[in-house]
């Protein structure tokens, strides 16, 4: 599973200090790229306020049985994403089952009584969300497995709540006092910030951006050469064509895509309940954007070889490669900016005003959350604002390359049956299109409106682009023929029981029911084989009948091949005078719910994890105490237990 082992590089991070000679390891756990990015921002602080020598480390990059050797004059950062159901993010897997381990014992024999970590300092932050069961579990169980093995944390650890979308302030604001302790008890001196660059980005004025070894997109070797090789996973998407597309919505305003990717030949697998991963490009507006205000459009075609300046630094993209490619497929230039960012770039800007705008909106919280993250500006569009079009021409690129996130792949609750359909995926995917009162841009998703002008172009839309985005659509050396998109599949515990006799519910409107469409599917055909399948009851809720109603038409077909075994209830909350949602649905057919449960029926809910999810998941706690005579706490006692068990399982996102 380890990148750096296969590159033969050495799993030892204590060596890897001593050689590179740090004295500082900033270790994130990340799913998203948030985590990393905050690793990535207290390593780069800790070395320019206090000359720290930090690096950032990959948790599944290194091992962790010599960790009773870390020396006691250097610092450990433990960034810590939680993600889903309070599971540790793909790449802190095996770090947190050493951590976690009953007999966890290190190098040289040593186990938890000998207080092994004693020598270890550290500090701490996690990243979660409030609106899930296990709010920031890695952290709070990593914090208290490092202390008992005998472990200091120089401060306190750190929470941040993207359920309450405080995430960047909860960091800035443990990030100041943490400094502070850091910096009393290592005896480190504050001193004035100064940029340095991690990464050198050479322009290659001479070469060709045509050039067969130039990156134009292609996430690897394999894909520049033209010949996709697998294995294909987080690291190496596929690039697979979309054998159909359609609209599932009968409304202008609002779109939702219904798509058909083909794995054939590829050798990914999924089963029903998994999520693809979609690999999005930026639209060409805000790539044209982006360049134009750092006043590098005229250079957008301009071959750059980037590298890290120091031997821990890792470029995010491969190179060479052009700056218009490097904007294009790999920053992600979109997405809301970090105070902290704002702050570090007012030294960069075109003049004393706009730098004093800069540096007043990164130190002052309301006033930055007014003017810029209650209007939904991404970073262009506020240095557009900011300097009234004059450009950034000062701002290095490394910088940009530092401050942005590297662009991350967006997952989609897969809505086919791998039973049904084992070579293709379908996607179900609502458009993202926000205008906020105030805002000067409307937002648009960054992927779902690349996979809408997928769909355009793949329809031979006579207006296919009528937001005037400019996606490139083929990439730009048209390796691959038609209409692809770069996925990879990442496996869930969201299940079906593997005996299909046994009853189960499912509560999923919007989008939720993208995941059902596939049990439904799956148990139909099951049926259709002449398999005996039990009671398949699914709860789904839209604006209105005529609109949004998702797989309409489909859902009379499967009643053909399940019978009254399947039964859909439905809530249109815009269509009559007063809101129906799903959960008034369960509540006039409570008692056969409970029914079901009783007899061990799985339970599942999928879509909106910061309202729905949790109201369901109350409202069944109060079923099973009224229709079992139980009280409230027992009701609520045996929902976590139904959780505990599998029986009732959540694919929730906000
Ligand atoms: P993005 O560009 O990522 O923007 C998304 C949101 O981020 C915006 O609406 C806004 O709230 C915020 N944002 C972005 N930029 C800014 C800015 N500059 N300022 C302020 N706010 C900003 N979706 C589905 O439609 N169907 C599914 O089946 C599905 N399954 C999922 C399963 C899982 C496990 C997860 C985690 C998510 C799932 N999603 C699903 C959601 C999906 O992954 C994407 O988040 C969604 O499609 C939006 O992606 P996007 O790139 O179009 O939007
Ligand atoms: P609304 O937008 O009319 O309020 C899919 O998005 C459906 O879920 C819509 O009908 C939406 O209704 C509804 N919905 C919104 N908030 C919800 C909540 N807290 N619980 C259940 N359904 C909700």
């Amino acid at each position: 599973s380890n990148g750096a082992a296969k590159a033969g590089k050495s799993r030892n991070i204590i060596e890897k200090m001593e050689e590179s000679d740090k004295n500082c390891v900033v270790f994130y756990g990340s799913q998203t790229g948030t985590a990393e990015d905050y690793a990535s921002r207290i390593a780069k602080e800790g070395h320019s306020r206090f000359g720290l020598n930090t690096m950032v480390a990959d948790l599944e990059d290194y091992d962790y049985e010599n960790l009773d050797k870390f020396p006691d004059d250097k610092l450990a950062v433990f960034v810590l994403a939680t993600y889903g159901e309070g599971e540790p993010t793909d790449n802190a897997v095996e770090f947190y089952e050493f951590f976690g381990s009953e007999d966890i014992t290190f190098s040289e024999g040593a186990s938890a009584q000998d207080k092994p970590l004693s020598n270890l300092k550290y500090v701490a932050f996690g990243l979660g969300n409030n609106t899930y069961e296990h709010y920031n579990s890695m952290v709070r169980n990593v914090d208290g497995y490092l202390t008992k093995l005998g472990a200091t944390r120089l401060g306190a650890a750190g929470e941040g709540d993207d359920g309450a979308g405080t995430m960047e302030e909860d960091f800035l604001a443990w990030k100041e006092p943490m400094w502070a302790d850091v910096a009393e008890k290592m005896g480190l001196e504050e001193r004035e910030a100064v940029y340095e660059a991690v990464f050198e980005v050479s322009e290659k004025p001479d070469m060709d951006a045509d050039a067969d070894e130039v990156y134009l997109g292609e996430p690897n070797k394999n894909h520049l050469e033209g010949t996709q090789k697998g294995p294909f996973n987080a690291n190496n998407p596929f690039i697979a064509p979309i054998a159909e597309s359609s609209e599932l919505f009968n409304t202008k305003d609002r779109n939702c895509l219904h798509m058909e990717i083909d794995i054939a030949g590829s050798k990914l697998s999924y089963t029903t309940g998994d999520h693809i991963a979609v690999w999005p490009t930026n639209a060409g507006k805000e790539v044209d954007r982006f360049l134009t205000i750092l006043g590098l459009a005229s250079k957008r075609h301009t071959v750059i070889a980037v590298k890290g300046l120091d031997s821990t630094a890792k470029v995010p993209f491969p190179s060479p490669t052009t700056y218009d490619a490097a904007v294009r497929y790999h920053m992600e230039i979109c997405a809301p900016i970090s105070r902290q960012f704002v702050s570090i770039l007012a030294q960069f800007a075109p003049n004393d005003d706009v730098k004093a705008e800069m540096v007043k909106l990164g130190s002052e919280k309301d006033y930055f959350h007014d003017k810029v993250a209650d209007r939904n500006l991404n970073l262009a569009q506020l240095l557009e604002i900011l300097s009234n079009n004059e450009p950034w021409e000062k701002i290095p690129f490394s910088l940009m390359i530092e401050g942005l996130l590297k662009i991350q792949p967006r997952y989609y609750s897969i809505s086919s049956s791998s039973l049904v359909q084992k070579d293709k995926i379908s996607v179900t995917a609502v458009v993202e299109s926000v205008s906020k009162p105030g805002a000067p841009h409307v937002l648009k998703g960054v992927t779902t409106n690349y996979l809408l002008a997928l769909k355009q172009k793949q329809h031979g839309d006579p207006n296919p682009d009528p937001n005037g985005l400019n996606y490139a659509i083929t990439g730009p050396r048209n390796k691959y023929d038609g209409i692809h998109v770069p996925v990879h599949v990442r496996h869930s515990n969201f299940k079906l029981p593997s005996d299909p006799s046994k009853p189960i519910i499912m509560v999923g409107p919007g989008t939720g029911v993208a995941p059902f469409r596939a049990f439904v599917q799956e148990r139909a055909a099951q049926a259709k084989a002449g398999q005996s399948v039990g009671k398949t009851v699914l709860f789904f809720g839209c604006r209105n009948k005529a609109e949004d109603f998702l797989y309409q038409h489909e859902w009379d077909q499967y009643k053909k091949d399940l019978g009254d075994n399947f039964v859909l209830h439905t809530a249109f909350s815009r269509d009559g005078p007063k809101k129906v949602y799903v959960q008034h649905q369960i509540e006039d057919n409570a008692e056969e719910v409970n029914k079901l449960l009783e007899e061990k029926a799985y339970f599942y809910v999928c879509g909106d994890a910061a309202n729905m999810a949790r109201e369901v998941n109350t409202l069944l706690s109060k079923i099973i105490s009224k229709y079992r005579n139980v009280s409230e706490t027992k009701g609520e006692e045996i929902v976590k237990a139904m959780r505990a068990s599998n029986q009732y399982q959540e694919d929730v996102w906000s």
